[in-house]
């Protein structure tokens, strides 16, 4: 379905989520046209960022995932490693995953920015928008049924948009260009700092169940 039909029969109040489900086969790039994009990407000095990094982080999983987990940008584990969410972070954010049964091998994870910015302070709007042709690139690569963006900046970024977490969680945004719906959800290393919201980051995570039930097979 075309997302202009898509945006109509919404309007309409007209549930059409059940369409994409199963509706089509995905095609996806082929293994060597995204190599060539992460061998750009390793070597892209379009920002400073190259200057502090030890290794970029172009993102890991399965081509043809049907979701894409995006977040804000590696830290010091990822970019000594140059795998995504390989610390901390990482290791709650498998807890979550697997909580409704969701593997690493099911799911493409990458970031907004694919290098480490200093002392992980967040990723500058230069940097954001210098790296966003790579993210957008490997989007429409992949083509995933349902995004999911941790955290505000990965958020803001993509929904272009600068709302509080507070407006984001627990709501569905159909991002036309993606012909996908995007789904907010706390970044795993706020929920470190912060364990007093586990209770609210489980609530999301039954929200988020029911969304990938509904679009993903
Ligand atoms: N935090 C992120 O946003 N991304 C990573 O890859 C690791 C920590």
């Amino acid at each position: 379905m075309s997302s202009i039909l898509h945006k109509y029969f919404s309007e309409m109040d007209i549930d059409v989520s059940w369409y994409k489900k199963c509706s089509h086969e995905k095609i996806t790039t082929s293994n060597s046209e995204f190599d060539d994009l992460r061998k750009i990407v390793n070597k892209c000095e379009q920002c400073d960022l190259y200057k502090t990094r030890n290794k970029t982080v172009f993102g890991s999983g399965p081509l043809d995932s049907k979701i894409m987990i995006i977040g804000e940008a590696p830290g010091k584990d990822e970019d000594e490693q140059g795998e995504p969410f390989i610390g901390r972070a990482g290791k709650l954010l498998d807890a979550f995953l697997q909580s409704i049964n969701l593997g690493r091998e099911k799911v493409f994870i990458t970031n907004t920015v694919k290098c480490r910015p200093p002392d992980n302070r967040n990723p500058s709007l230069d940097e954001l928008n210098k790296c966003s042709s790579f993210l957008t690139s490997q989007i429409n690569a992949i083509k995933p049924k349902v995004l999911i963006l941790l955290g505000k900046v990965a958020a803001n970024n993509i929904l272009e948009n600068e709302s509080p977490m507070s407006d984001l969680r627990q709501k569905s945004f159909f991002i036309d260009k993606y012909d996908a719906p995007a789904i907010v959800f706390y970044h795993p290393a706020y929920i470190l700092r912060s364990p007093l919201k586990k209770s609210e980051v489980w609530e999301d995570l039954k929200y988020l169940n029911n969304i990938l039930k509904e679009h993903v097979c």
